[in-house]
């Protein structure tokens, strides 16, 4: 159950408490900085935007809002499953159905915590010969990582502690909230 009672007051989602942490505004306002970068470094080019699913969908939604140069953007769902690797999970991209041989990809992540999605799924990109990658990601944890990943644009480091909001949820719910709300 999710329970909100002002909008930026102590919420709970299923049986946990959360209280606010970065609002609406804090939130817009550092998107709008991304897209403004992003409209600078690709100025006359034209990149493909690739959003990760399901968490990053605000964030794309905002972001691609705030853009002023031609860009393309797809939507990808990451599944890990068991492998036969010594490693044990293999990500695979479902929905990855456009050419990127040559194209400039920005990968759009709600949040980067340990890094392992990102450090797996990187290469596979890489794979297929884009002219250049580069990564947008809302929020990061830094003392999380396990995987280090360069992130090129960045809204916010946030500490190590779990949060909720504008796409990331905790078990299913929280998505829909505007601003992001840390486990208290
Ligand atoms: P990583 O592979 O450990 O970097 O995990 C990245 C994914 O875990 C993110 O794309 C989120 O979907 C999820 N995640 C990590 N931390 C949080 C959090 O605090 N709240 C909600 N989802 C999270
Ligand atoms: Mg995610």
């Amino acid at each position: 159950m999710m329970d909100i009672k002002s909008s930026m007051a102590q919420i709970k989602v299923h049986d946990k408490m959360f209280g606010p942490f970065l609002s609406d505004q804090d939130i817009q306002q550092q998107v709008r900085k991304i897209a403004e970068a992003i409209n600078s470094d690709y100025a006359g080019l034209r990149p493909m935007f690739i959003a990760i699913l399901n968490g990053s969908f605000m964030f794309a939604s905002d972001l691609f809002k705030y853009l002023t140069i031609d860009a393309e953007i797809c939507f990808i769902k990451l599944a890990s499953y068991k492998g036969t690797t010594s490693s044990g999970q293999v990500i695979t991209a479902i929905g990855l159905d456009v050419d990127i041989i040559g194209k400039d990809i920005i990968i759009l992540e709600d949040i980067v915590d340990t890094g392992k999605t990102l450090n797996e799924f990187l290469p596979k990109l890489l794979h297929h010969q884009p002219a250049s990658m580069k990564i947008a990601a809302l929020l990061h944890k830094p003392e999380a990582v396990k995987f280090p990943i360069r992130i090129d644009y960045l809204g916010f480091s946030i500490p190590n502690k779990f949060v909720v909001g504008y796409g990331l949820d905790y078990d299913g719910l929280g998505r829909n909230l505007k601003e992001i709300y840390q486990l208290v």
